[in-house]
């Protein structure tokens, strides 16, 4: 975070958002608005300008600046065109702090207006950028905006995975936004269970979703083949989670094998706590598993369940998880259960060109796949 302010006439400090480490020495420098700098040899125009890209800006106009800009750019345009300092007018990136290689806030569209607003209606305008200061986020750990959010278009039956569960109440998005959760590093080294996968197991998940022995041989480089795998949810893929997608009008049913490795300790004995997501059943067979060795594997189903003849249709996200624990170790393991549209899973089936099909709640479509492809 660091604040910028506007001195002179109005005297006001307008709060903006990223990593600035120049220091201005509250020097006050003029300040001017991208789209009065155009570079009209250059082609530009107003517009243009406003955004203060590369090559638009009259070096004549912005020289010894701090230039007012539409937008977030990395700032070269102002530098090459000798600029002190960026002000980006954005609210999109409300919750992110990037740097720059000249002194730099994010301030918000509505700022951004009434900053230009001053610009208009001031003589001489000028404004300086402090050196950001770090503020503590009470919200932190969150994920940021424009991250994306599940579910997966290329397949329903992954969630993205990572270790330590996050704040619920900050995430409308739930898993679809933290995956299993933040990342914590210490217990990452020893997690007690580990789900195992060999290359034969990201064969079969392949073949499930219609890549067919061709095309799989693509991938892996040697001979291996779909052996007649038939078409379907990929719910056997030994993965670390449960991510089951009903179509709309159908019950909420799902079986889900799994296999673990003990590496925590020898002797160990791991009891299964279930909390089920809303509207169904989560079962554990077995529910208690035994280890008397390291590098011992155990098996066990996960059942999903919604009640007999019950259909459901647009449901939210909806999570639960099964936690594993011998008393020293915890394993956790999410599971989300959403709908979708009638046949957008036949779209996983690896065809890119379906993809847009697969967006079925209204939950599903709030997600950050726009800014991801923008870059
Ligand atoms: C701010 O002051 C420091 C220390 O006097 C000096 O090194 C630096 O160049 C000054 N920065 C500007 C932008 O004038
Ligand atoms: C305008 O753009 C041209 C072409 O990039 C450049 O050579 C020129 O120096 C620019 N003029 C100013 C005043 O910045
Ligand atoms: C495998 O799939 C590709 C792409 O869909 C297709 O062009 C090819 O004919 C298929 N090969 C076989 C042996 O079915
Ligand atoms: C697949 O490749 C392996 C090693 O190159 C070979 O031993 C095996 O016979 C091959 N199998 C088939 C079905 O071609
Ligand atoms: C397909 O069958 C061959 C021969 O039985 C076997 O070696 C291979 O592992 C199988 N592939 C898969 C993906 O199951
Ligand atoms: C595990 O238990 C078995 C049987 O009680 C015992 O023989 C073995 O030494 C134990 N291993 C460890 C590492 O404690
Ligand atoms: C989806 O696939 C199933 C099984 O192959 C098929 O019966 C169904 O008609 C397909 N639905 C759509 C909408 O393509």
């Amino acid at each position: 975070m660091l604040l910028f302010a506007l001195l002179s006439i109005i005297s006001e400090k307008v709060q903006g958002t990223a990593i600035n480490t120049f220091d201005l020495n509250g020097t006050s420098y003029p300040l001017i608005w991208g789209g009065d700098a155009v570079n009209f040899s250059a082609g530009a125009n107003t517009e243009l300008a406003s955004y203060c890209w590369q090559g638009y800006l009259s070096s004549t106009q912005v020289k010894g600046k701090i230039v007012l800009c539409d937008g977030v750019d990395d700032g070269s345009g102002i530098l090459v065109a000798n600029g002190v300092g960026a002000i980006w007018s954005d609210s999109f990136l409300y919750d992110v702090s990037y740097s720059w290689d000249i002194p730099t806030t994010i301030v918000s569209s509505e700022d951004g207006e009434r900053i230009l607003d001053y610009i208009r209606t001031s003589e001489n305008p000028i404004a300086t950028i402090l050196v950001g200061e770090t503020l503590k986020d009470v919200m932190a750990p969150s994920v940021v905006s424009f991250s994306s959010r599940g579910p997966s278009i290329i397949t329903p039956d992954i969630l993205k995975v990572t270790t330590t569960r996050m704040d619920p109440t900050k995430h409308v998005d739930l898993e679809f936004a933290y995956g299993a959760g933040h990342i914590n590093p210490a217990k990452a080294v020893k997690p007690g269970l580990v789900f195992d996968a060999s290359v034969a197991d990201y064969v079969n998940f392949l073949c499930k979703q219609g890549y067919n022995t061709t095309r799989v041989r693509l991938i892996t480089g040697d001979n291996r083949s779909c052996n007649g795998t038939k078409i379907g949810r990929a719910w056997d893929l030994n993965y670390p989670s449960f991510s089951l997608a009903i179509e709309d009008g159908k019950r909420i049913m799902g079986v889900f094998p799994r296999t673990v490795t003990n590496v925590g300790s020898a002797n160990s004995t791991y009891t299964a706590t279930i909390t089920s997501p809303a509207l169904c059943t989560v079962k554990v067979e077995p529910s208690t598993l035994t280890f008397s060795t390291l590098g011992e594997k155990q098996s066990f189903t996960v059942t999903i369940a919604g009640k007999k003849d019950v259909a459901v249709s647009n449901l939210p996200i909806t999570s639960g998880a099964i936690v594993w624990s011998d008393g020293t170790y915890t394993v956790r393991t999410p599971i989300v259960l959403y709908t979708i549209l009638p046949g957008s899973n036949n779209g996983s089936y690896s065809m890119p060109a379906k993809e847009a099909n697969f967006f079925g709640s209204p939950q599903n479509q709030k997600n950050g796949h726009g800014f991801l492809r923008r870059n």
